[in-house]
């Protein structure tokens, strides 16, 4: 070990928290030369016309300034085009990932306590990730074997660790499935005038289902999306609305300039043709049923419902078959280790038929 190394773990010691020091990073597989259905990305891209035209678009970009720092344009598209309630404004972040870490940011400490960030769990991983980079506790709930809600062991735990934030995914990542919604509801009214519900609607282009116009039912509803799975995973962009004075606050711990120029202009070109995008979701949507029926067939393996991108499915060894699958150069992901209730699970992004399709083959070669 040469001094210098000595040196800097002394300095990373010194300075890293602790709890940063003793995790991994979140990590990604690279993909290249792989059938890639890991991510629930959208397989499709714009069609060639549309691509031009953005092309042009983009290189007019005013890149020698900053964002204008309202972004009034795209939120008034947004609010127009996505179900965005009349009198509700949207928040934007980085992709729905910064909204999430700018809630656990805002509401992390109470009077000098840790607050507590809650949801059902298995959950999607930054929620637990963002609350303990905010410095606030993390509590899960787990959901029921059929993936379901656990009503009374929510109520019971929103009795208990009393959080300021809930989140639940409409639908459930990893597993693929809706929430019921008078459960939700239920939720949301007793956490009443002590706890944020967020309801996290990242594959509404798919589940077609919303709590959107619900917000002026709840005064204490933020329901947050992102732009990811509709098509457009690569430009980072989420929004949430709510009750303005919420939203407020929010926006205090937003960064300035969160949302790139070239973001901005992207985006507002998509939502111009979001019947392009809804077009996809469609085929998209067709494939998982697709999908969903020809591995309901195959011997041994158990689906999951979904209103998602993706399906959730058990087989015999998921190790064993994600390993196969990897050498026949197609991306799954493993949920085995995620949470008891996962064991022997994994989870498959629905893409265009011939990817399904060499999926399938693999999976069967696999099992
Ligand atoms: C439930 C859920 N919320 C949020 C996100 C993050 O989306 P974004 O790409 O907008 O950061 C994901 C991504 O997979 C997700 O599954």
């Amino acid at each position: 070990m040469t001094s210098s190394t000595v040196a800097i773990d002394k300095l990373i010691a010194h300075t890293i928290r602790e709890d940063v020091r003793n995790i991994a990073s979140y990590h990604v597989p690279d993909a290249s030369g792989y059938i890639k259905l890991d991510a629930m990305e959208n397989p499709y891209q714009l069609p060639d016309t549309l691509r031009a035209e953005l092309g042009q678009r983009l290189a007019d970009a005013a890149l020698n300034r900053y964002p204008v720092a309202s972004y009034a344009t795209l939120k008034a598209k947004i609010c127009a085009g996505l179900g965005v309630p009349a009198g509700y404004d949207v928040l934007l972040g980085n992709g729905s990932d910064e909204l999430i870490s700018i809630m656990a940011t805002a509401i992390a400490t109470q009077g000098g306590k840790r607050a507590v960030v809650m949801a059902p769990t298995p959950a999607f991983v930054m929620f637990a990730r963002s609350a303990q980079f905010a410095g606030a506790d993390f509590v899960g709930v787990p959901v029921k074997s059929d993936f379901a809600l656990d009503l009374p062991a929510m109520l019971a735990a929103i009795e208990k660790h009393q959080p300021a934030l809930v989140f639940l995914a409409y639908p459930n990542n990893p597993t693929g499935n809706l929430f019921d919604a008078d459960d939700m509801a239920t939720i949301i009214r007793a956490l009443g005038e002590t706890g944020i519900a967020v309801v996290d609607e990242a594959y509404q282009p798919f589940a077609k289902k919303s709590f959107m116009g619900r917000l002026p039912e709840f005064p204490n509803l933020v329901v947050m999306r992102t732009l990811s799975k509709l098509g457009l995973a690569g430009i980072r962009l989420g929004y949430l609305s709510g009750d303005a004075r919420l939203l407020d606050q929010f926006e205090k711990v937003r960064p300035p300039y969160n949302v790139n120029v070239l973001t901005q202009v992207a985006a507002e070109f998509a939502l111009d043709h979001l019947d392009v995008l809804d077009r996809q979701a469609e085929m998209l949507n067709a494939e998982r049923a697709r999908l969903a029926a020809e591995l309901a067939a195959l011997p041994g393996v158990e689906v999951f419902p979904s209103a998602a991108n993706f399906i959730s499915l058990r087989v015999p060894d998921a190790d064993q078959v994600c390993a196969r699958l990897r050498d026949e150069k197609v991306l799954i992901k493993n949920l085995s280790k995620m949470d008891k209730v996962l064991a022997n699970c994994i989870r498959v992004t629905v893409s265009t038929p011939e990817e399904n399709t060499a999926f399938l083959t693999a999976l069967k070669a696999s099992l």
